[in-house]
């Protein structure tokens, strides 16, 4: 085995549409997209900041109408993330981003879920399903699909927030939370991307989150450090992400390094990876080229990916086996295993 396996948590499903399936989504529901070709598409991405990007996130998601439309962006996330040695992948979805466009819950929800349904016997991958919330929106919209999500019996494991950060503190959606949590949801959050510590503090202390997304700013905040250090908060850390929308000026600069010596429980995704340059295995390679992290930081941070996962104790047991397998294939490394990937 020389492909690191490899535990995906942050992945925004809506994130992996390539260029080349909008032009192709575009063209089966018969719509004109504001680009001539694939290549001008590719021009729009360059991104100054979090909402820049998020300005073309949501306006190509329209061409995602039918249940198929769904399925069939699923099914390419997968396929690409076996080649990336992805074992076991936890995918956000934006409900809101399509009942807003006048697509009901349940044609996102079973084009989705048909795709993962097959996923562990086709890929070897096993999966869940978060929706994720938008914390630009009102809590009482996010509140009303929450409900409507219970009573369909949507195959959901959690809850995540997303969208724009700065002036949308987790605290906004407290009611959202205690809800997901009687619900029997686990529940996550972005924060500490672009906005402060005290956002970090919030998703702990008042949406009482079992995960945070991104979190690197918790560097700005000793007490949070040492706080998050002992309780292991699991970190879901985006590298390439983080670059391509300007929370760090270069790779090189990134902290991983930092959270990793400090003792956090960090693990490194892929955000969405069409926009940002790289599914996991890019991320993973980068960092390990850029940071010089030998195989063990390598399996550390799969590890912690594994050890955060939202999976049973035999499937994390599983995951930590293969990924131990890993490393001691490395460790017994001769001259053949020099091309090993991380
Ligand atoms: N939605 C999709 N990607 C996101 C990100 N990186 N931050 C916040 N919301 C998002
Ligand atoms: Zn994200």
């Amino acid at each position: 085995m020389t492909q690191l396996p490899a535990v995906e948590l942050h992945l925004h499903i809506e994130g992996t549409l390539e260029p080349e399936l909008i032009f192709e989504l575009a063209a089966r529901n018969g719509m004109a997209l504001p680009y001539a070709s694939i290549d001008e598409l590719r021009e729009q991405y360059e991104f100054q900041d979090l909402q820049s990007f998020l300005d073309l996130y949501y306006s190509n998601m329209a061409v995602l109408r039918t249940e198929q439309d769904f399925a069939d962006m699923t099914r390419a996330y997968l396929a690409r993330a076996a080649t990336a040695g992805v074992r076991h992948v936890e995918i956000m979805m934006d409900p809101q981003a399509h009942t807003s466009r006048g697509v009901p819950l349940k044609v996102c929800l079973d084009g989705i879920a048909s795709a993962l349904t097959d996923s562990e016997d086709e890929f070897g991958i096993s999966s869940g399903l978060i929706a994720a919330f938008l914390r630009d929106q009102p809590v009482a919209d996010a509140l009303a699909v929450l409900e409507e999500l219970l009573a369909m019996q949507a195959p959901i494991i959690g809850i995540g927030l997303d969208s724009a950060e700065a002036g949308n503190p987790p605290g906004d959606f407290v009611a959202l939370y205690d809800r997901a949590r009687r619900a029997n949801l686990k529940c996550i959050a972005h924060a500490g991307e672009e906005g402060p510590p005290e956002y970090i503090r919030q998703a702990l202390d008042l949406l009482r989150v079992d995960r945070i997304d991104h979190g690197i700013r918790c560097l700005e905040d000793e007490e949070l450090v040492q706080r998050l250090v002992d309780e292991q908060v699991p970190l879901t850390v985006c590298p390439l992400s983080n670059v391509r929308l300007r929370a760090v000026d270069t790779l090189a600069g990134h902290p991983l390094p930092q959270l990793l010596e400090r003792g956090l429980n960090v693990s490194v995704h892929s955000d969405d990876p069409a926009y940002f340059g790289g599914y996991i295995d890019e991320n993973l390679s980068q960092v390990r080229t850029t940071f010089g992290f030998t195989a063990g930081q390598m399996a550390l941070l799969a590890a912690n990916g594994a050890r955060s996962a939202f999976v049973s104790d035999a499937r994390r047991r599983e995951l930590l086996s293969d990924i131990d397998a890993w490393l001691h294939g490395q460790s017994k490394g001769g001259p053949e295993r020099e091309d090993a990937q991380a």
